[in-house]
Order: C-alpha cells, then sequence, then structure tokens
C-alpha cells in the first residue's frame, strides 16, 4: 500500500506546485477556519486536545523549565493556543501568511509566541536539537513527503523531546468497519444534513466545486490533501522513522474524533467501539541519529 501510494504522488503531482496550491488554498480561508471547522473547535476535542498535550509535556525528559515548542503547521492556533496556556514558549510555523497574521495578532499579548514562515518542504531554517517539543495536528495529509517532515521534526527535537502528531485519520476511515458505518449513519440529524444540502444548493461555491470535482474527483476546496484510501499518511511508516531516528512510543491512541453537529447520546454510545483517527506521542532517546 505504502509503495502505490508514494508511486502515486510523486509520478503524478510535481511538490512545489502542490506547496503552493495549498498556501493559496489556506490563505483563502484562513479567517474562516475555525468556523468551519466544527471537528476541531468544540469542547470535546478541545478537552481531548488539553489533556493530550498535558500528558506529552508530562513526558518531556530534555527539560523542566523553559521549554520552547514548535507547532508546525500552526493554522489559527488551535495547539499554539494549549501549548502556551502550557507556559510553553511556542514558535507557530506554517507555510500561509495568513495563517501567521491571525496568530500575531492573538497573541500579541503574551511573551510566550513567536511566528515563523515555512517552504513547505522541511524545517530548514530551524536549528538541531533546538526544541523540546514539536507538534502537527492535521498536517501531515497536506505535505508532498510527510516522511521527510517528521524526520525534520525529530531532528529539531533535543534529547529527551516529545514529537507529538494530532488528528491524522487512522485505518479505519478507510476501511470502514460494520460499527465505525453504522455509527456515520447514526451521528448526524437528517435535519441538519437536509439544512446542509440545502445551504450548499444556494451556495455559488458549490456549482464551481461541482465543476471542478467532475474534473479532479480529488478536488477539495483546502488544497491538495491525501486522504484517498490509496494515498494516505500511514502511521506505521511515520513509527518506523521514529524508530530510525532512535526515539521511543510514548503513546499511540486511536479515537473516534466529535463533531458539534453529532447526537451527543450517539457518539457517546460509540465513542469505545469505533475509531478514525490518531494521536501519537514519542521521545527522543538520548542518543540519537538525529542529533548527529
Ligand atoms: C488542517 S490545517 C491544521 C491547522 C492547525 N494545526 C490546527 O490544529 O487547526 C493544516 C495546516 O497545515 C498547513 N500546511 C499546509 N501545507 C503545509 C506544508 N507543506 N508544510 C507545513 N504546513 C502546511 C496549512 O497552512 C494549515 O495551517
Amino acid at each position: 500500500m505504502f509503495v502505490s501510494a508514494q508511486v502515486f504522488r510523486f509520478s503524478n503531482m510535481n511538490s512545489n506546485k502542490e506547496i503552493d496550491y495549498n498556501i493559496n488554498a489556506h490563505n483563502r480561508i484562513a479567517a474562516k477556519y475555525e468556523r468551519i471547522h466544527d471537528e476541531i473547535f468544540n469542547d470535546i476535542e478541545q478537552a481531548r486536545v488539553h489533556n493530550a498535550l498535558e500528558e506529552a509535556i508530562r513526558a518531556i525528559e530534555s527539560g523542566k523549565e523553559d521549554l520552547k515548542a514548535l507547532d508546525v503547521g500552526c493554522g489559527s492556533g488551535n495547539l499554539t493556543r494549549h501549548l502556551i496556556d502550557h507556559g510553553l514558549y511556542t514558535v507557530s510555523a506554517d507555510v500561509s501568511e495568513n495563517f501567521l497574521k491571525l496568530i500575531k495578532q492573538k497573541f500579541a499579548s503574551t511573551s510566550l509566541s513567536k511566528t515563523l514562515k515555512l517552504n513547505g518542504l522541511d524545517l530548514a531554517d530551524i536549528d538541531d536539537c533546538s526544541f523540546d517539543i514539536a507538534a502537527a495536528y492535521s498536517v501531515l495529509h497536506h505535505v508532498p513527503d510527510y516522511l521527510h517532515l517528521v524526520k525534520e521534526m525529530c531532528r529539531v527535537l533535543k534529547p529527551g523531546g516529545i514529537i507529538y502528531i494530532d488528528h491524522e485519520a487512522c485505518q479505519s476511515r478507510y476501511s470502514k468497519p460494520p460499527e465505525y458505518v453504522e455509527f456515520l449513519n447514526a451521528a448526524t440529524p437528517k435535519s441538519y444534513i437536509l439544512w446542509k444540502y440545502v445551504r450548499l444548493l444556494l451556495s455559488f461555491r458549490f456549482y464551481v466545486n461541482f465543476i471542478k470535482k467532475r474534473i479532479n474527483p480529488r478536488f477539495i476546496g483546502e488544497g491538495d490533501i491525501h486522504v484517498w484510501p490509496d494515498d494516505h499518511i500511514e502511521w506505521d511508516k511515520i513509527q518506523h522513522v521514529l524508530s530510525a531516528q532512535n526515539f521511543e512510543i510514548i503513546t499511540r491512541k486511536d479515537y473516534l474524533v466529535c463533531r458539534n453537529s453529532y447526537i451527543e447520546s450517539v457518539y457517546e454510545a460509540y465513542k469505545h467501539k469505533c475509531c478514525d483517527t490518531t494521536m501519537l506521542i514519542a521521545r527522543k532517546k538520548a542518543e540519537s541519529p538525529a542529533n548527529t
């Protein structure tokens, strides 16, 4: 599966084009990003992220004071906000200028915030062993060579530092076991689906996107995204990179992501029966090839 997905990527696409496409798409949606992502900006998901980051920060062994975090693909500051709340000096890094502008505005009142423009390929402007935690939430599926970016995150971490990767699909999102299909069918009220379709039919963008999807069935308004059964991020490959860089896995958790639109009782009934998303925490061992 991995080989076919990689062959598909590199034979069909040019990385720089993919990155430019993503930069434009994210610049366009930056201002409304939090409004359109109810799977991130809801109380249940925010509490889960807060706790997961707390666990990640507790696992840091590179130091205990003046901890420095890197939020890779920071967007509007979802992780940045939690990292700063946890007291970490946070460098919010992104390819999108509009997202970085938002971060500057939002965190202007704290001395714990800094922004950094990324090139979309690697972390070229960042020194080796300079961070205590490097985090990426819902980012890797946008990145042309995501395994290289993971390796780069390893490089910039101090020994004892933590890599935190969250909100990427797990295998059952693609294999769709019966409980997950059952959940998806029951989770969203029919009235909400109907309202959503009516709104879609009334928007001009729906018709533009409809035509774009006819031309390219993998078109998504938020850029080039690798979330297809034959082209998606693969957790086992990420773990392989991490162990080659001498990282130890602290936690790998599959969970069922919560949306505002879900019926709460249905979500509660299924949240331990099925999953669609993964979070991983790993620590850089003292003697690591990524240090050299
Ligand atoms: C789905 S958003 C996630 C944003 C944020 N991490 C969050 O938790 O809401 C994806 C982010 O990845 C960024 N991105 C896209 N391509 C990238 C690349 N090649 N390298 C780094 N970041 C990228 C986008 O600009 C955007 O901020």
